[in-house]
């Protein structure tokens, strides 16, 4: 039996889609969730991650940014595969080379429209709502050098209406990331 695909999260805020993607790979054949790195000392991933019994690491800019200490915890933790589920900082591209086609984000919005730096979280659900879009969703894409520019590998859709407030979008996209990313992490990964 070759081993499991080892896959590790980066998360910067609460951590819901780490939590669900892990409970997704509970006792999967081949994959396994092993490990959540965060930057944010207070982020709610640390509690997830202390629930679920998978270690989290938690870095600074100079770990990340300047030196290669989080790429050397991941190639001694056998790391495969990268996920991002609302991480906020750019990927450098120490880390890009380190894992060439096998970093995914996810971002709450219709790609190539509300991307770039700046949007994350509320900020693309105000943008949508405030520009009268009468749909939102997910963009779950490849990572490279710059924000949310990377291949697409899969959208969704929801239906924004003339009522709905950012808060609003942001349950209906939440609801999306949620369903899907677990799913296709699992086909991108399995198709490597
Ligand atoms: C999600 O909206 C995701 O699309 C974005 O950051 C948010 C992460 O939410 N990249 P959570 O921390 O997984 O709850």
């Amino acid at each position: 039996m070759s081993r499991k695909y080892r896959v590790a999260i980066f998360a910067s805020g609460s951590g819901s889609n780490a939590e669900t993607i892990t409970k997704y790979f509970e006792n999967h054949p081949s994959i396994i969730i092993s490990l959540f790195l965060t930057n944010n000392a207070e982020a709610g991933v640390i509690k997830r991650g202390k629930k679920l019994g998978v270690p989290t690491m938690v870095f600074s800019k100079k770990n990340f940014a300047e030196r290669d200490d989080v790429i050397k915890v991941l190639e001694n933790m056998h790391i495969d595969f990268v996920v991002l589920a609302g991480f906020l900082w750019l990927i450098p591209e120490s880390l890009i080379k380190a894992y060439p086609n096998k970093i995914v984000n996810i971002h709450p919005a219709l790609l190539p429209k509300y991307g770039g730096k700046g949007m994350w979280g509320h900020h693309v659900h105000e943008a949508v709502v405030a520009n009268k879009e009468t749909e939102s969703g997910i963009t779950i894409h490849f990572v490279n050098e710059h924000y949310d520019e990377g291949e697409t590998i899969f959208q969704a859709k929801c239906e924004v209406t003339s009522s709905d407030t950012p808060e609003d979008v942001a349950k209906k996209v939440q609801v999306l990331e949620h369903q899907h990313f677990p799913k296709v992490i699992e086909n991108t990964l399995l198709n490597l």
